[in-house]
């Protein structure tokens, strides 16, 4: 393949990504973006690694094939409740590949005969190790990041912050001494040492900022990893020299960080103080402690189903916790067996419930739900007033209204679905422990709420059959 067709195909793939990703924006739409993008990441690769460029194939062609059968052991074997930490662990990958190609291309240049280092311009060396600089940088915060993102996620760490003495401070000062190390490396031309102690400031900072972050604003994070993994791609492209990788991190970066400022914007948080690594909290612990808010009432799953007969509104705000019980597909029977009745019956999803962003919309697509019922937070919440029964399943945090009424609270300020307005709540849950930000939840406590315990899926199954 002669390099203007490579040229070809990597301007055929940008475009392909960027309708992937417009394809994406919509529910109905975002399966034909996903085969935009497997199109254009198939001929990406085979005009890369066919290129004019590329050697040693048969390493490439094997270690593909190692990578393609652990990548759809991990794809058949996943949940999709474990999804983000997947995606987090895939953004460490990026964030190595680009730590690695920095230090690759860096010895490269190194092991270059003199004649060859004279040939090239002075402006190009300095633009070529500013490349090796910035991309190990970002590839090792994106690394280290990553790592502790999948821990948290997976329940490998606490989810509280981590809350250091001067921990903004250390932030700055560590992207202080990186920008010094920087000059030094520039100055001297290239000396290894500054690259090597810049990459393990950058592998601290990494781990510093991830580990900073509150797990309520966890979300925010994964989609903040994208972004830097996204950069950290880029800054790999430059130093490949490669057209595509350079567009392809900048898409993914900065969709990224415009998916991170939408979040952030849901969540009533400040975008700047997530990503500088829960700069400007206080880092408050969350309090598990549940003895002051009085007592909880139980109820049974057959009562659950006589005030649904009795209902003439009801809305199903759906969380975590239906994701894990696979409850989905009873709550959708409920529904259908609710409208028969002549009950007007809605769902209100949370932006940030469940473990990935529309999480919700994905499982209640899957169980047929029809869209026009399906309401956002914004859409529905001043509904809940005139509501008579609204069913919390397995979703804790989404609804807690310490956030709009306890200013102490790790969630203090992120809007929530007012569900205890209504007449009458339902809570489906296991027990009486905490969500996800591990803060407790005085609306189990509230004269209009009733506890009804048990696997989710196992209590829909009940309020079915007793329908
Ligand atoms: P959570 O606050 O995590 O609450 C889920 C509840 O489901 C838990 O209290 C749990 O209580 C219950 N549960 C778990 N398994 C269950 C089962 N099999 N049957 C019945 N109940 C079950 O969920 P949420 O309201 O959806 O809020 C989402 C939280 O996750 C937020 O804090 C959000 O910031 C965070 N988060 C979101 C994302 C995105 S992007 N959506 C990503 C990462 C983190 P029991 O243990 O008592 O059953």
């Amino acid at each position: 393949m002669s390099q203007g067709f490579v040229t070809g195909i990597y301007i055929i793939a940008g475009l392909l990504f960027i309708m992937a990703l417009a394809g994406l924006s919509t529910q109905k739409t975002a399966r034909r973006g996903n085969i935009y993008g497997i199109i254009g990441m198939a001929i990406a690769l085979i005009a890369t690694i066919f290129g004019p460029n590329e050697g040693g194939l048969s390493f490439i062609l094997i270690a593909m094939a190692i990578g393609a059968v652990i990548g759809l052991v991990i794809a058949l074997k996943v949940e999709i409740t474990q999804m983000p930490q997947l995606i987090a662990l895939l953004h460490s990958f990026v964030g190595l590949s680009a730590v690695l190609v920095g230090f690759n291309s860096y010895f490269g240049y190194q092991a270059l005969a003199p004649v060859e280092k004279a040939a090239m311009a002075q402006g190009m060396v300095t633009v070529h190790l500013v490349e090796v600089f910035i991309g190990s940088f970002i590839g090792a915060v994106t690394l280290t990041g990553s790592i502790v993102a999948f821990g948290k996620l997976q329940g490998l760490f606490s989810s509280k912050p981590l809350v250091l003495p001067y921990k903004n401070k250390l932030n700055l000062l560590a992207i202080i001494v990186s920008s010094v190390l920087l000059a030094v490396f520039l100055q001297q031309g290239g000396v290894f040492w500054p690259l090597l102690l810049m990459t393990i400031i950058a592998l601290l900072c990494g781990w510093h900022l991830v580990a900073s972050i509150g797990g309520a604003d966890m979300p925010v994070v994964i989609s903040m990893l994208n972004s830097y993994s996204g950069w950290a791609a880029a800054a790999a492209g430059f130093m490949l020299d490669n057209d595509l990788l350079i567009i392809t991190g900048a898409l993914v970066g900065s969709s990224g960080a415009i998916l991170s400022y939408i979040m952030c914007k849901a969540m009533n948080r400040s975008f700047i103080s997530v990503i500088a690594g829960g700069f400007g909290t206080d880092g408050s612990s969350a309090s598990e402690d549940a003895g002051d808010m009085g007592e909880h009432k139980e109820i049974s799953a057959e009562d659950v189903a006589e005030k649904l007969k009795d209902a003439e509104s009801v809305i199903i705000t759906p969380g975590y916790g239906m994701a894990v019980a696979q409850a989905q597909y009873t709550v959708a029977e409920i529904v259908r067996k609710l409208k028969k009745n002549g009950t007007k019956v809605r769902f209100g999803i949370h932006p940030v419930a469940g473990r990935l962003p529309g999480h919700m919309n994905v499982l209640l697509a899957e169980a047929k739900v029809p869209y026009d019922i399906v309401l956002e937070m914004d859409e529905i919440n001043d509904d809940f007033g005139d509501t008579d029964v609204v069913l919390v399943i397995g979703a804790n945090d989404t609804v807690n209204p310490a956030a709009l009424e306890d200013p102490h609270s790790p969630i203090a300020g992120m809007p929530v679905l007012e569900v205890w307005k209504a007449r009458q709540v339902i809570i489906f849950k296991r027990s009486m422990r905490t969500g996800y930000a591990g803060v407790q939840n005085p609306l189990f406590f509230k004269d209009n709420a009733w506890m009804l315990f048990g696997d989710a899926k196992k209590s829909v199954e009940s309020i079915d059959k007793a329908l």
